[in-house]
């Protein structure tokens, strides 16, 4: 039986809207830590789905696992415990023992959920090569002030060239919290530090992180939607016991180490990887060394980009239409903004040669991000450049944004003012205003 319009109509939307950003994630690399809880919940099976989906979609993964928990379990059943300093775990041989065991256990679950094809399922005819190995080679922590750390260790070396080989070949690259020392010796590592050292070492565009809770602000406990680093080190220094340390320390260390973007996501959330990636405002936390926006000169890679934001005002009418080669001739005069890598405003300046007046051209923010000055923020960036090239007057065709130009300082001209310069027939033809601003 079909289903009805509507539910057609918003299946329809959702998959329209979440395009941009599978465009924009083909062939970016994330590496993904979740936790030994997640890989024992029951929701565990679905998250290994979404992963599924994102190796098919082009992105290069590498999937970072805990054992905390199964190393827990294993003491606890024999009655056993080991000792933390500070988040350190000490590992001796016994303990070393239940550290490979669950390393092994945790693994093979995993391999063997990425290797599911059952049909009717959501694995159905996904092939997914899984990798594992000894990508990661460790030293000890040592004996700090009179305490030995035995089998725990540190991070010495990652071998990116490996990784970079097998997610060359498509492979999902698996990654336990395990190194190897050059003596042979095994040792205990943190799995956020592995997750962290990788996303590193593959200079990745994203480190993702499944919490086990939403990152909150503590005074409003509303979700904290986006952190600078300089943001996320006072959170961490503000709430020393917060259970998202381990992954704050992460983040700010990928971000100050090149990382672009680190996501915090609630694993709890059904699809809530999915939901972060793919959607416009995201449900998790995403933290960037910078402003998580960039306004920068446009170049022809962002012509799909550009294209998609102002096909819909060329059909309004509200700008005037250009082709795709005409863009790509003038892409040099286009600065745009770029959010999580898509572009959710342009503008281009134009010059007409032996003069000093340009044109402010083609200015466009996407409808889910106008109200927040981003019009404004876009139109101060093309004067300061204008103004650079000598420029003294400026101008702008407009057949319905007249009064936002005129709080920005333009005065509507006749097209006798500017008869020294060559104006289109199609800006006469669609009757549109000319606005005018002096440069000071
Ligand atoms: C014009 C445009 C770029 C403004 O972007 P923006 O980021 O929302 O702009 P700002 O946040 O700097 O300014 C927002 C203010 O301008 C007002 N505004 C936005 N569009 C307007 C319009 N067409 N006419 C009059 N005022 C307008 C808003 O109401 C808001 O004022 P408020 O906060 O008092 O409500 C955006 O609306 C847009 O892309 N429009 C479609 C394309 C277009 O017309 N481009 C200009 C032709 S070159």
């Amino acid at each position: 039986m079909p289903e009805p319009l509507t539910q057609q109509a918003s299946f329809i939307n959702w998959f329209r809207d979440s395009s941009p950003y599978i465009h924009a994630h083909r062939n970016k690399t994330f590496v993904i830590f979740f936790g030994g809880e997640s890989v024992q919940s029951k929701s565990f099976a679905n998250h290994v789905h979404d992963f599924a989906l994102l190796n098919s979609l082009g992105i290069r993964l590498v999937l970072v696992h805990g054992i905390r928990p199964q190393i827990e379990q294993r003491l606890k059943k024999n009655n056993q415990h080991s000792t933390f300093v500070g988040p350190h775990r000490i590992t001796d041989s016994t303990t070393l023992q239940y550290v490979k065991e669950s390393a092994g256990h945790a693994r093979v679950e995993i391999e063997a959920l990425l290797s599911m094809g059952l049909a009717n399922s959501p694995m159905s005819g996904a092939k997914i090569k899984v990798t594992s190995g000894n990508f990661v080679t460790a030293k000890p922590i040592g004996i700090l002030k009179g305490t030995d750390f035995c089998f725990t260790g540190r991070v010495r070396r990652i071998d990116s060239t490996a990784i970079n080989a097998h997610l060359q070949n498509h492979n999902v690259v698996l990654i336990s919290p395990i190194g190897y020392s050059p003596t042979g010796e095994v040792f205990n590592l943190s799995a956020e530090e592995v997750a962290t050292d990788v996303a590193i070492a593959l200079q990745a565009d994203k480190l993702i992180l499944m919490t086990e809770e939403n990152c909150l602000n503590e005074t409003t406990q509303h979700l904290i939607p986006q952190l600078t680093v300089s943001e996320a080190s006072v959170l961490l220094t503000n709430a020393s016991d917060h259970s998202l340390k381990p992954s704050l320390t992460a983040a700010i260390k990928a971000c100050q180490k090149n990382v672009d973007r680190v996501h915090l996501i609630n694993r709890h959330l059904e699809g809530g990887l999915l939901l972060e990636l793919f959607s416009r405002n995201g449900v998790g936390t995403l933290i960037s060394a910078n402003s998580y926006e960039k306004l920068r000169t446009a170049t022809t890679h962002d012509i799909p980009g550009i294209l998609e934001l102002i096909r819909p005002l060329e059909a309004e009418n509200k700008l005037i239409a250009r082709s795709r080669e005409h863009i790509e001739i003038d892409i040099e005069n286009y600065s745009i903004l770029e959010r999580d890598g898509l572009i959710i405003g342009c503008i281009a300046l134009n010059t007409f040669p032996h003069t000093t007046i340009a044109e402010v051209a083609c200015l466009a923010v996407h409808p889910d991000y106008q109200h927040a000055a981003r019009g404004q923020q876009l139109l101060a960036h093309t004067l300061t450049q204008a103004k650079q090239n000598k420029i003294r007057q400026v101008i702008a065709f407009s057949t319905q944004s007249s009064h936002w130009f005129f709080e920005q300082g333009f005065l509507e001209i006749d097209l006798e003012a500017i008869a020294e310069i060559g104006i289109k027939p199609q800006q006469i033809e669609r009757k549109a205003k000319i606005l005018h601003k002096q440069i000071s």
